[in-house]
């Protein structure tokens, strides 16, 4: 029997159970039959988890790619791989073929070696949703070199300090990008960062927006007379299961950002499998995951996971409210788009609007709605099952992270029974666990506790670039060997899993995966600023905003806070980017901290909250007085 794919509840419940038994077997059989490999491994998986050590299909050799593109050529070189909805609903769509693909990437693919370009090389690329983007994407793992997507809202000191800490040699980019109505000057912005950045040589520009740019002569180079001279024929690189495929930078609970690695074989398993059960892929259908390619959302279900399967997937370049707040189901309409996957955040803001916007379309091509990036409240997720499923779409309500490479607990579409706010059950091969203050497993149902993961899946980082320290410190460490998730979850009485959001300093905003840390480390070189804290709070369309404790050097001396106020964003902007900004800012005469100096965000995040109700223990603080202080100037 095949365990690629999932018809029924009962079969999910054998798979899962085999995966459990039997992980070798059954990552094996799922490896065996779905892929084409140059060797087999030697061995299904080998790892540690307290060393963060994990090695899956060992010593196999591969290329992605030749999974993604070549080998559909044969049967299905003419179905559409990729439909380009630009900005402008005006300007015609562009269905690009898997001939047409594969035609791209080896031009591409052969272009990046002509510019000094080999396997292993860091390649950053800074582009807009256009195709040149899934075309570098795919180009790098064509010949082994390494993507490092930045997304394109990033400001130049965020692209360049992700530059830097993976030492890329090249930058792909665009002399611009839109949004919405507006022209993102990208070229400007890199060369900006690239002041800072001795290790990039190259620049390869693609043309979209016609802004007028700067061409440093020797380092900068057009890319379209490149790929009209080059070659349509490229020879894989043979890659190890183990060669890093990607690097994609996260959030972290310090400054630095997190260059989280993906190696090729597992990744390549795993966002396959995952793709087809959850939302239940079959052949004509049109996938439309409305991610930017710069969040792992887009790496891995606009490209590699729909790719994988010789799907269609869309590549939008446009915002939900452009023209007009019902651009997303005009789209649908247009493409006769089957599957549709966007974030809680989206949904909420275009629930706001009116009715007509959405009702206006009949949407009946539909068959499979998804959420990602956050926890769904109730009130969303109704609207989108009523409104935009029709009540006849299953809406699959996907858990992961960048970590995790692909979904790990989500309903499998026409298998899983939903409820709204869960998402429900683990995918095979995946087992969560709960555990409490105590570092205890919860086995109890309905208890909240930090989500864990006791085993590997295909899918996970293997590392964080040039910093296994801090990968095992950061995830095998809090829960001594488990994968330790940084979000608390809640089971229910049937073993659903309901995801509570963050139980670290990371704050999701808009679906956007927020550190405090480096937020804070942006204000505070505000000359005016002391010190900051950064806590998340409510929001009813981001899900979360930021509110920040700011504490001034002289008080007094800074005369208009509004004006300061405005400052503390602008910094914010350039150093990390405009996704960043504070919705509130408090100044005050201090923070609520403990002896051994800890900000206690706790009550911080309390205050934010406006709940004055129960701030907990405050008798470790060293200055308690300064909470009614916080809390009284706020009212
Ligand atoms: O807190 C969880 C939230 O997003 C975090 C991961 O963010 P990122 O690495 O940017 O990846 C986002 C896209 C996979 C998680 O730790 N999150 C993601 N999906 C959900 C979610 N929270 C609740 N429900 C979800 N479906």
């Amino acid at each position: 029997m095949s365990y690629f794919k999932i018809n029924t509840l009962e079969e999910y419940f054998k798979h899962y159970k085999k995966s459990i038994r039997e992980p070798k077997k059954f990552w094996n059989k799922i490896a065996s039959e779905n892929f084409v490999w140059y060797q087999e491994w030697e061995k299904v998986i080998d790892f540690n988890m307290s060393q963060a050590d994990i090695k899956w299909f060992v010593n196999a050799k591969v290329n992605i790619t030749k999974n993604c593109i070549d080998r559909h050529l044969a049967k299905n070189g003419t179905r559409t791989a990729i439909i380009f909805e630009p900005k402008d609903p005006n300007e015609s769509a562009l269905h690009i073929s898997y001939n047409e693909l594969s035609e791209r990437v080896n031009k591409m693919a052969n272009v990046l070696q002509s510019q000094g370009i080999q396997k292993g090389d860091r390649v950053c690329i800074y582009l807009p949703m256009i195709p040149e983007l899934a075309v570098a994407v795919l180009a790098c793992a064509r010949i082994g070199a390494i993507h490092s997507v930045v997304f394109a809202g990033f400001s130049d000191s965020a692209v360049a300090a992700r530059i830097n800490d993976s030492e890329c040699k090249m930058v792909i980019t665009s002399d611009g990008g839109y949004r919405g109505n507006k022209t993102i000057d990208l070229k400007g912005i890199i060369d900006e960062a690239l002041k800072k950045c001795p290790s990039v040589t190259k620049v390869l520009v693609a043309k979209r927006t016609n802004t007028q740019i700067t061409m440093q002569e020797g380092r900068d180079l057009w890319l379209q007379p490149l790929l009209d001279k080059a070659s349509d024929n490229n020879v894989a690189e043979i890659m190890d299961a183990e060669d890093p495929l990607f690097i994609l930078y996260t959030s972290g609970s310090t400054g630095k950002p997190k260059g989280m690695v993906h190696t090729t074989a597992g990744y390549m398993v795993y966002t396959a499998y995952t793709f087809k059960n959850v939302f239940n892929y079959q052949d004509n259908d049109v996938f439309w995951c409305t991610a930017d390619i710069g969040w792992i959302t887009g790496h891995s279900y606009i490209l590699y996971g729909p790719l994988l399967n010789g799907a269609t997937t869309v590549l939008f370049e446009g915002i939900p409210s452009y023209p007009t707040f019902s651009r997303f189901w005009e789209t649908i309409e247009k493409h006769r788009v089957t599957h549709f996957y966007t974030a809680p955040t989206a949904i909420r803001a275009l629930a706001k609007e009116k009715l007509e916007y959405v009702q206006k379309y009949p949407l009946a091509s539909l068959k499979v709605i998804g959420s990602v990036g956050e926890p769904i409240n109730e009130e969303a997720w109704h609207w989108y099952n009523d409104h935009v499923g029709g009540k006849r779409c299953p809406v699959v309500d996907t858990w992961w992270q960048t970590e995790t490479g692909g979904i790990l607990i989500s309903p499998i579409a026409f298998v899983t029974p939903t409820k709204p706010t869960y998402a429900s059950l683990p995918l095979p091969g995946i087992q969560p666990v709960l555990m409490d203050d105590k570092r205890n497993e919860i086995e109890d149902n309905q208890i909240t506790g930090s989500l864990c993961i006791k085993f590997p899946w295909p899918g996970i980082a293997r590392t964080i670039w040039g910093d296994h320290q801090r990968y095992k410190e950061t995830y095998f460490s809090a829960f001594p060997g488990k994968y330790f998730t940084g979000d608390g979850a809640l089971r229910d009485e049937v073993g659903y899993y309901r995801i509570t959001g963050r139980v670290d300093d990371v704050v999701i905003v808009s679906g956007h995966n927020l550190g405090t840390a480096p937020i804070e480390d942006a204000i505070n070189e505000h000359p005016a600023v002391a010190e900051s804290a950064i806590v998340g709070f409510p929001h009813d369309i981001k899900g979360n905003a930021l509110y920040g404790f700011v504490i001034l050097k002289e008080t007094g001396e800074y005369r208009d806070r509004d004006n300061l106020s405005k400052e503390i964003n602008q910094y914010i902007s350039d150093h990390i980017g405009p996704i960043a900004k504070l919705d509130k800012i408090q100044f005050v005469s201090g923070l609520p901290k403990t002896r051994s100096g800890k900000i206690m965000r706790r009550i911080l995040r309390k205050i934010a909250e406006g709940d004055f109700s129960n701030f907990g223990d405050t008798t470790t603080l060293l200055n308690p007085e300064i909470v009614d202080e916080i809390k009284n100037e706020k009212l």
